[in-house]
């Protein structure tokens, strides 16, 4: 996100909860390290890692720069060539407080840290497990660290999962309400801080043509999929009590489907955009038990193959029950019952060990009329498509119906493109990148609201409660795309999922 237009956030004391776990070290230090780079920082911000081992804030830092470098070296994310002199500046912005979140004393050395050159700005980030979020809040509020009234502002960002149905949800949300206001909560979806996500956005509201025929009189259906290669690798314990639906269906595949599917907001503010979201996510038709079932397929990968490797089954990885029936895959239809969409089905799928990683918003038009090729040799014209890929190949793609040369009147597919990396010099980023730096300033607009996440609780809260009550959850092979029953959800309706890729 490198400009040189964009000034450097406000000074802050960013105190990193959850220091010495997993986000921390692979995409927020990575990301701030990435806006250091950009000139993004404040001189006066100072990055505290808060956490329950005793450590220096030497060893602190030591740790980060050994994995930053291991990144630089091929690692996961790697990217470039880690500078010298940008990490020297971001170490010394690094402290640690070594402290149990439980424990009043961590808050009362918090409150001595918060810095005098930062005009007391404070944000409180949540990196921890889910279970310490209403416990830290709470103790933050009883510290009096979220008050404002001095002057400076108080921030806490949340990450997922956000309660794991709606009723816990609910009672986080009204857990953090009661310690702070809405203002001051930022509640993360990474999805969002991805660039091919917010350009849903500017590609239907800023190019007119779109509106006119973004609607059901001329799309048929949308499908929004999310797969990936890998499975849960070390993540089974967390995994085996989640599944595929709640990891990935109310906050990343909802954020795709809100993006694509909501009216424009009056601004590009953050209510305007909030509550437009809001809206559409409300929209969702609440399915009876009966039509959840019908409506939703969950399948779990067994032993199989990509390419030459062989894959290990779910109930094999470790830390995952031996006879868990946790999902892995989830595909369900959905419809949003307002104007815009009435009648036009949103399929979604997601899965782990698929055979390819592709997350994309396949839309598809309804077909031509094709009586004028009803005497010629001509198929059917088959439909048209919108591809929107968010990754990793990220652009936009028309799937077009062209004659192909020659005596006979023969179609073929052809498309129509967009590809980021032909017109934009893409910077490799986490996507954290955009969202601290929104909340450094204070721009909500990618944050979720606590309507946005109730709403997409109580679109997925039937298919919660109808898998309590029964229905099965197929195998499928690793390395293949989902279960058969995923296809048949889509050919009861006459249609099929786009290939991936
Ligand atoms: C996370 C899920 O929120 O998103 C993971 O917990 C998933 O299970 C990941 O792998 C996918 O994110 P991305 O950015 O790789 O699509």
């Amino acid at each position: 996100m490198k400009n040189n237009s964009i000034p450097a956030a406000p000074p802050c004391t960013l105190f990193l909860f959850g220091a010495n776990g997993d986000l921390v070290k692979r995409l927020l230090m990575p990301a701030l390290y990435n806006l250091s780079r950009d000139g993004l920082l404040d001189r006066n911000l100072r990055i505290i890692g808060v956490d329950h081992n005793a450590a220096s804030a030497q060893a602190f830092a030591d740790r980060l720069h050994a994995f930053m470098r291991q990144r630089e070296q091929g690692g996961e994310g790697a990217d470039r060539q880690l500078d010298d002199k940008v990490w020297a500046r971001l170490a010394k912005r690094l402290d640690y407080l070594t402290g149990d979140f439980l424990d009043p004393a961590t808050y009362a050395a918090i409150a001595a840290r918060v810095s005098k050159t930062s005009h007391g700005n404070a944000i409180f980030y949540l990196a921890t497990a889910p279970r310490f979020f209403p416990e830290v809040a709470r103790r933050l509020g009883e510290a009096g660290l979220l008050d404002e009234s001095q002057g400076g502002f108080r921030r806490l960002v949340v990450e997922k999962p956000f309660g794991t149905d709606l009723a816990s949800a609910e009672a986080l949300n009204a857990c953090l309400l009661k310690v702070m206001s809405e203002r001051q909560i930022y509640r993360i979806d990474h999805y969002l801080g991805k660039e091919t996500v917010q350009n849903i956005l500017v590609s239907r509201f800023s190019n007119g043509l779109f509106e006119s025929f973004w609607n059901n009189h001329y799309i048929d259906h949308v499908q929004i999929t999310a797969a990936e290669t890998v499975g849960v690798e070390t993540r089974g314990g967390f995994y085996d009590g989640t599944g595929a639906l709640r990891d990935m269906v109310p906050n990343h595949l909802f954020q795709l489907l809100a993006m694509v599917a909501m009216e424009p907001p009056a601004a590009f503010a953050a209510d305007a955009v909030r509550s437009e979201k809001a809206k559409v996510i409300g929209a969702i038709r609440p399915w009876s038990t009966k039509m959840a079932l019908k409506n939703s397929v969950r399948g779990q990968y067994v032993a199989g193959k990509q390419g030459r490797k062989r894959l290990a089954g779910y109930r094999q990885e470790p830390n995952v029950a031996a006879d868990s029936q946790t999902e892995t895959y989830v595909a369900l239809k959905v419809m949003i019952d307002n104007w815009r969409w009435v009648g036009v089905p949103f399929y979604l799928r997601t899965g782990k060990r698929m055979s390819v990683r592709d997350t994309e918003i396949a839309i598809c038009f309804k077909p031509a009329p094709y009586a004028q090729f009803r005497e010629s040799e001509a198929e059917r014209p088959k439909p048209n498509y919108l591809k929107i890929q968010i990754q990793p190949n990220e652009g936009m793609w028309f799937d077009l119906q062209a004659k192909r040369p020659g005596p006979e009147l023969v179609m073929e597919n052809v498309e129509l493109g967009f590809a980021y990396k032909d017109f934009f010099q893409m910077t490799p980023a986490t996507g954290y990148e955009t969202l601290i730096y929104d909340c450094l300033t204070g721009d909500q607009t990618l944050f979720q609201r606590a309507d946005n996440i109730e709403n997409g609780w109580r679109a997925v809260q039937p298919f919660l409660d109808a898998w309590a009550c029964g229905g099965e959850v197929h195998e499928y092979p690793a390395g293949k795309d989902g279960p058969q029953a995923g296809d048949e959800l889509l050919a009861r309706d006459k249609r099929e999922w786009h290939s991936l890729g």
